[in-house]
């Protein structure tokens, strides 16, 4: 199925290097190295799949790991590697994922990649190849966007010109804007829902081992719209099938 990768771009490139993890965005990333502390065990190798401007994977490397950056959006990888020189960051052609080897990382993190890829199928296939690359003790931890981030009003985004968005059928086109950056044309995703996440992970051999729906607390630093009534991002943590591992390898 033919998508624009709207992250392929000089211009949002630029736009997300200025971004860190402001508003609506703290509370994705705010749980997440308790998360990780609890669920992966190895403190080694982190691969960042759709790693964009290599936010995300600078995040991983305070956190300890020795983290790599991959993403199909050359406009992205450019800027990564030009903010982090000393990072990793490699462009790979969507889902080859041969420049790894099977086994080698104790986390895949996923921030908001599949929030971008359309066609179930080639989801399947993408979490597959992820799976192939985790160690045996090894997590896959997918951060995404919930359906309502699409339906409400937020402080990192804005969705009111979109009110199509709450029509909108899992695999199916929604739009939002980011408040945070001066590059205000929409982004275009595609909604997904808890159940087809759930359906993915069994198609994939993956078990859902916990979810996470982080919720905005009065307390902190920002001005709140929806952020602490709705949950913006939901946080899967995955591990392989348990089953895969215990059946003799010609299976
Ligand atoms: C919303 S950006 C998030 C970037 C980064 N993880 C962050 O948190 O700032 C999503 C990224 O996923 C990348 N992406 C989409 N499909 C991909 C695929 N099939 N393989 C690798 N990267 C992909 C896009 O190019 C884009 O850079």
């Amino acid at each position: 199925m033919s998508f624009p990768n709207v992250y392929n771009d000089d211009l949002r490139a630029e736009a997300y290097s200025t971004l860190d993890f402001p508003g609506t965005y703290y509370l994705a990333f705010r749980d997440l190295p308790s998360i990780i502390a609890q669920h992966v065990i190895g403190r080694r190798r982190a691969l960042d799949f759709g790693c964009g401007a290599g936010r995300s994977t600078r995040f991983l490397k305070r956190l300890g790991f020795d983290a790599i950056g991959v993403d199909i959006s050359s406009s992205m990888i450019e800027m990564a590697s030009k903010l982090d020189p000393d990072g990793k960051y490699v462009l790979v052609e969507d889902g080859d994922f041969r420049a790894f080897a099977p086994g080698e990382f104790d986390l895949i993190l996923s921030a908001f990649a599949f929030d971008n890829i359309p066609d179930a199928g080639h989801r399947r296939e993408l979490l597959c190849g992820l799976r192939a690359l985790l160690t045996d003790e090894g997590r896959i931890i997918m951060l995404g966007s919930t359906p309502d981030i699409y339906r409400h009003e937020w402080v990192s985004f804005t969705t009111r010109d979109f009110p199509e968005n709450s029509q909108a059928k899992g695999g199916e086109t929604v739009q939002i804007v980011m408040k945070d950056v001066s590059d205000r044309r929409p982004i275009v995703d595609v909604v997904w829902f808890h159940q087809d996440y759930v359906n993915l992970f069994a198609a994939s051999e993956l078990d859902l081992i916990a979810q996470y729906a982080p919720l905005g607390h009065e307390d902190e630093p920002y001005e709140w719209l929806t952020e602490t009534s709705i949950a913006p991002w939901i946080i899967y943590v995955l591990k392989e099938k348990s089953a895969r591992r215990l059946l003799p390898a010609q299976f």
